[in-house]
């Protein structure tokens, strides 16, 4: 059996630049990877078995076509292997802009890859991954990235390993089309080189569908030693850096709220 770590993507800064006549909006996003994520084992079987556990697993319930099974049917087509009993282990929270099922479908990938000595940069595990969706190459390169066109073309950067991060997510789930459907179509200018001089342009139109929004990312900002406090891709999950491991504690301890998720982490590299 293989475990493999789906850890959740941040955007530390996204900006929009353009709405593409395909329906899709041409991006310019820093990735960064934290250290907590889904778990996903896999084991050769006779026959696919998917099941779901942890405590975001009724959240997926009923759901047929997840993104795990997709994915292993599409490396099952490009590259054989048989069939696999794949458990995933649901700990981060659904539609949430943290890339939960991106990185659940990457972390597939990379599994099989492994199990069946594909290497991790083989192209066509990178083409199966930018059919899943926008989010996914990134999350199957794993590392901090500037991200490009749909969020595909990536580009890696120095991350900032270590850096401690609070991750709050108000318990509403939003759609990431009807996010991108309220973006006000103005460009407010290329992505900096540096995240903290950076923006999420799907904020506003985030906190439009889900004003509690605009309260976590003021709770986060309101913080001692915060150094950066902004929404990750579509919503509704907000973070922080801080500038110390106790300044994120101690933040951490004070903003919790019933039906909020509430998580201490770092930065991966
Ligand atoms: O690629 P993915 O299926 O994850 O995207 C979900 C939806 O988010 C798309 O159908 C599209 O409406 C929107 N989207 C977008 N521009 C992007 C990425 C996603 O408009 N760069």
């Amino acid at each position: 059996m293989l475990t493999e770590i789906a850890r959740a993507k941040l955007n530390l800064a996204l900006h929009v630049r353009a709405r593409r006549p395909d329906g899709y909006h041409e991006l310019e996003t820093l990735f960064a990877f934290v250290e907590v994520g889904d778990v996903l084992r896999v084991a050769p079987a006779e026959a696919p078995a998917f099941r779901v556990t942890g405590p975001f697993a009724a959240a997926l319930a009923g759901e047929g076509d997840n993104l795990v099974t997709r994915a292993a049917a599409r490396f099952a087509e490009t590259f054989g292997g048989g069939a696999h009993a794949i458990e995933l282990e649901k700990h981060l929270p659904v539609a949430s802009g943290i890339g939960g099922g991106s990185a659940d479908a990457a972390a597939t990938l990379r599994a099989l890859a492994r199990f069946h000595d594909v290497a991790l940069d083989d192209p066509r595990l990178f083409a199966i991954a930018d059919r899943l969706g926008s989010d996914v190459p990134a999350c199957l390169l794993g590392k901090t990235a500037l991200g490009r066109g749909r969020g595909e073309q990536l580009a890696p950067v120095v991350g900032m390993p270590g850096t401690p991060v609070l991750l709050i997510n108000p318990g509403v789930a939003v759609s990431t089309a009807e996010v991108f459907r309220r973006w006000d179509g103005v460009d407010h200018g290329p992505l900096d080189a540096d995240p903290l001089a950076g923006r999420n342009d799907l904020e506003a139109p985030a906190r439009e569908i889900a004003p509690v929004i605009g309260e976590v990312l003021e709770t986060l900002a309101a913080q001692h030693g915060v150094t950066l406090a902004r929404m990750s891709g579509s919503g509704a999950t907000c973070f922080a850096l801080f500038e110390s491991v106790e300044a994120c504690a101690d933040a951490a301890s004070r903003v919790a709220r019933p039906g909020w998720w509430c998580v201490e982490t770092r930065l991966a590299p």
